[in-house]
This record gives C-alpha cells, sequence and structure tokens, in this order.
C-alpha cells in the first residue's frame, strides 16, 4: 500500500467516519468507584486532594451507590477508615466493622450493583503497613492469617468479589481455601497481581489515612523497573486461584497491562490510581490541560492496552459523559 493509493485520513474525514471504524468504547459498566467509608452519620468530609471524593458514612455511601447504580456502573470497591487501629489491624475482619456493616447495607438496600473489598491491613494498623509487623519487618505468613479472616469477614457480610491488595506472598491461595471451607466457593478472588510500589498512591492514603508510619512499602510491592516479575506474579496468583487479575497504577504501566493480557487471556482489572486523577485535576484546575478530554482519553487508553474493568475515580464523571 503505497501512497497517495491508501489515505488513512479518508476514514477520519468527520465524526461519523470515526465512529463508524472506532476500534475501542467505553461503557458505564466498564467502570468500579472506589469508595471511603467512616463510621457516623451524615458524615461527608471532602479529601482535599481529591476532588469530588468524600469519606462518607454509611447512610451517605448508600446515597453514592445507588447514584452510581442508576448512572449504569455496576460495581463498587470499598475502603474503609475504622473506629479504631491496633498493631495487629484487628478490626479488619471483625463482623461488626465498618466495612462489613457497609457491605450489608450495601446489599441490604441497593440492587443490582457489585460490591468488591480491598483486602488490605494498611487502613487498620496503627503503623500503616499492609501486613504484621515485627521488629520493624513485615512478616509475610503470619500476615496471611489475618488477611484470611479479613477475606472471610467480608465474604459473610455479604461482599460479591474480594480483592487482596496486601502483595504478601501466598495469600490468593489462602484466601480461597478459608473460603472454601467456608462454602463461599463462588466468591471470586479479583487478586492486585502486579501492584506496584508507586507514589501515585499519595492522595489515596491521605484518603484512607493509611500512610506507613515507618519506611516504605518496596519490601512487599513490586519495583516500577520489573516487567517480567510482573507476569510471574500474575502467573502464580493465577496458579494459586485467582479469578481476575489486577495491574496497579494504570497509566504508567500500560506496557504490563498489555502484556498481561496477551500472555494469560483472562479478565484483568486496571487501577486508575489516585494520583493519575489528581493530576488530571490539578493541571485541569490551573487551566493547563482540559480535563473532560484528558479523563476520556485516558480511559479510552487503559481500556484499548487490555483492561476488562478500569477501577477510576472518574467512574460517575466518564459515566455521565457516555450517558
Ligand atoms: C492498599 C491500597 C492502596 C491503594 C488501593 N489499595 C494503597 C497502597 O498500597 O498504599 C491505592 C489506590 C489509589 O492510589 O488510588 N490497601
Amino acid at each position: 500500500m503505497q501512497f497517495p493509493t491508501y489515505r488513512p485520513r479518508r476514514l477520519r474525514k468527520d465524526e461519523l467516519f470515526r465512529e463508524m471504524i472506532r476500534e475501542t468504547h467505553l461503557r458505564p459498566d466498564d467502570f468500579v468507584l472506589p469508595l471511603f467509608v467512616r463510621p457516623g452519620k451524615g458524615v461527608k468530609k471532602s479529601i482535599s486532594s481529591m476532588p469530588g471524593h468524600f469519606q462518607l458514612s454509611i447512610d451517605l455511601l448508600i446515597k453514592e451507590v445507588k447514584e452510581a447504580r442508576s448512572m449504569g456502573i455496576l460495581g463498587v470497591i470499598l475502603f474503609g477508615i475504622p473506629e479504631k487501629k491496633d498493631e495487629q489491624g484487628s478490626e479488619a475482619y471483625s463482623s461488626n466493622g465498618i466495612i462489613q456493616r457497609a457491605i450489608r447495607q450495601i446489599k441490604e438496600k441497593v440492587d443490582g450493583i457489585l460490591v468488591i473489598t480491598d483486602v488490605c491491613l494498611c487502613e487498620y494498623t496503627s503503623h500503616g503497613h499492609c501486613g504484621v509487623v515485627n521488629e520493624g519487618k513485615v512478616l509475610n505468613d503470619e500476615t496471611l492469617e489475618v488477611l484470611s479472616r479479613q477475606a472471610l469477614s467480608h465474604a459473610e457480610a455479604g461482599a460479591d468479589i474480594v480483592a487482596p491488595s496486601d502483595m504478601m506472598d501466598g495469600r490468593v491461595a489462602a484466601i480461597r481455601k478459608i473460603l472454601d471451607e467456608n462454602q463461599f466457593q463462588d466468591i471470586p478472588i479479583l487478586s492486585y497481581a502486579a501492584k506496584y510500589a508507586s507514589a501515585f498512591y499519595g492522595p489515596f492514603r491521605a484518603a484512607a489515612e493509611s500512610k506507613p508510619q515507618f519506611g516504605d512499602r518496596k519490601s512487599y510491592q513490586m519495583d516500577p523497573a520489573n516487567g517480567e516479575e510482573a507476569l510471574r506474579e500474575v502467573w502464580l496468583d493465577l496458579e494459586e486461584g485467582a479469578d481476575m487479575i489486577m495491574v496497579k497504577p494504570a497509566l504508567p504501566y500500560l506496557d504490563i497491562l498489555y502484556r498481561v493480557k496477551q500472555t494469560f487471556n483472562i479478565p484483568v482489572a486496571a487501577y486508575n490510581v489516585s494520583g493519575e486523577f489528581s493530576m488530571i485535576k490539578a493541571a485541569s484546575k490551573l487551566g493547563w490541560v482540559d480535563g473532560d478530554q484528558v479523563m476520556m482519553e485516558s480511559l479510552i487508553a487503559i481500556k484499548r492496552a487490555g483492561a476488562d474493568l478500569i477501577l477510576t475515580y472518574f467512574a460517575k464523571e466518564a459515566a455521565k459523559k457516555l450517558g
């Protein structure tokens, strides 16, 4: 095909042509909305680094979930800010914990939306690490026990999908085992398999009050320089029984997303994380980019790279634009 025989611009002439040959489409049901829940009633505490997002008490959370559902969003992922934190993160698996109560209320009051829960200890531990700590080290196998109890408590409260994000080795197998032993064979695991030690989580840690009080997460989350290792992590989690895999963050890791999808051809979720959201919001506020257009371009790029599902703080805004 040689110029001028092939003129790609012929098919870009106007929006009708472009629409006709468009390869990737976004729909509201591609999105999962992350939500932050805290104790209290009528509480709507704004998160300054994430405009439009709030820590909500359960009553207001319900309204938010209903609104998301009415826009065609089919999933929410919950993060809890507990009443109290301790060394072990024991609120994480309390049957009366903030997340467990929130799940029960959503399941009782809202139809047709899937509740995904983040299985991790960082929001519940006083030190802010994702696992049990001893002498400044995050212990792997001791943490598995706590994570399993947490996942089970979520399933008992009515969660539809559990999503371990702690990055301990062997946690998918441990969670699958305890769920199966308790007749939750049908609850799928969405594993944050390729989760990088990323500075893009900054705004989230303010939102979820989960910043590590010492050190960093580099001994459990992945090194941003590694790609092959992501494939090994995914392979391992699939072997252990993961039903879906997550790549996180999304935009700086589209190569990983693409490779995971191409290699394993399984349902893949991408987490368009807080920093990715806040950067666009900030630049847009300064008038440096068109926030709406950059949002839609980012989301289509994530889907084009291979995401079947996008966890994004833009879920409602994007769904509104599509609807
Ligand atoms: C861990 C968890 C984190 C995020 C989701 N689950 C933070 C972390 O690993 O420090 C980050 C999400 C985001 O930045 O939007 N519970």
